[in-house]
């Protein structure tokens, strides 16, 4: 597709997914407003760019800064001859939190720079497409928006929030000329900015008797982390070494464990018989409400007393 003449506006567009849409567009030959926190990645950005013949303006700002977004737009759209296109793109995300742990300052973080930021700068450049009677508004929201991601309440809330802001918009201005979409992306790779950690440790090797070592010195490989428990700092994984549990799982299953959720009656569990060593087992509970654990192969009945609870680790999900 030709975007010859058009020029698109693209927020965070330093990294990540406003750095592939900077590219693209720049195929398609479109003029293009690019806009970011980060300076200095933008301008490796521009430099990149060079080889297409299209004008690229590069705009150092905070999104959620009114002020600031005014002022691009209107340089911008002076410069270029108005906004055609529009992708509101920049956005944060890497914060998880169980909801009563979510500080008040975070909410209104998110909703910033995720929801106020693709307010401000639609309504700074609205004006342009609609005195052309052609434009194109892209919010780049997230699956989380749609689904809810666990230990991301406000994330999710602030993509939701732009789904309907997409919805209400795109029904005022569609008869304008103008459509207004939403894009739902699902986990898009890490980008070369990336703090924080995607992969989570795994340890263990064959113990004695069916047991399973877990050495945390000994890292034996690291794996994508199941969502829930990235940037629980405690969290693991742990080889399952033999065939426990009755052959119910492959021996090479990997269970994903975190030590500091409550384990109880129906859990599969991490039990440390000493500091490395440690089984896993089924916990349950007998008719006189005392919890035991059991494991297979060889068969063990494991009673638990409430001073064990610190060495049991809860299994939250498994690899098979
Ligand atoms: N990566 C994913 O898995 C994924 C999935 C669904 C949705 N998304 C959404 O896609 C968008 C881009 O994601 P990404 O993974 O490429 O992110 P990223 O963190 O790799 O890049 C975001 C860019 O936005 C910039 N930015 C952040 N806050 C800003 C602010 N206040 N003002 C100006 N610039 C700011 C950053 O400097 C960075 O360059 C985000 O809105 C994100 O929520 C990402």
């Amino acid at each position: 597709m030709s975007l010859e003449n058009k020029t698109a506006l693209i927020t965070g567009a330093a990294v990540g997914i406003g750095r592939a849409c900077a590219i693209l567009f720049a195929e398609d030959g479109a003029n293009l407003i690019l806009v970011d926190m980060n300076g200095e990645k933008l301008e490796s950005l521009k430099e990149e760019l060079k080889k297409y013949p299209m004008r690229v303006l590069t705009y150092t700002g905070d999104v959620s800064d009114y002020a600031r977004v005014s002022q691009i737009v209107e340089d911008g759209a002076k410069k270029l001859g108005g906004v055609d296109i529009l992708v509101n793109n920049a956005g944060i995300w890497r914060s998880w939190h169980d909801f009563l742990e979510i500080p008040v300052e975070e909410w209104k973080k998110f909703i910033d720079v995720n929801l106020m930021g693709t307010v401000y700068f639609t309504r700074a450049a609205l004006p342009y497409m609609l005195e052309k009677g052609w434009g194109r508004v892209i919010n780049v929201s997230s699956v989380a928006a749609v689904y809810g991601n666990i230990r991301m309440a406000h994330y999710s809330a602030s993509k939701g929030a732009i789904n309907s802001l997409t919805l209400a918009l795109a029904k005022e201005v569609t008869a304008k000329g103008v459509t207004v979409n939403s894009v739902c992306p699902g986990s898009v790779s890490p980008s070369e900015n990336d703090d924080i950690d995607l992969m989570i440790s795994v340890y263990g090797t064959a113990g004695r008797n069916g047991d399973v070592v877990i050495n945390m010195e000994e890292e034996i490989k690291k794996m994508p982390c199941p969502v829930g428990l990235q940037n629980k700092k405690d969290a693991y994984g742990a080889n399952l070494c033999t065939r426990r549990l009755g052959n119910l799982l492959p021996a090479r299953s990997v269970l994903f464990v975190d030590p500091q959720e409550p384990v109880s009656v129906g859990d599969i569990a991490v039990y440390y018989s000493n500091e490395m060593e440690a089984k896993i087992i089924s916990v349950r509970e007998n008719e006189q409400g005392q919890l035991y654990g059991v494991r297979w192969n060889p068969d063990e009945k494991i009673l638990l007393e409430n001073d064990d609870m610190p060495r049991l680790h809860r299994v939250v999900s498994i690899n098979l």
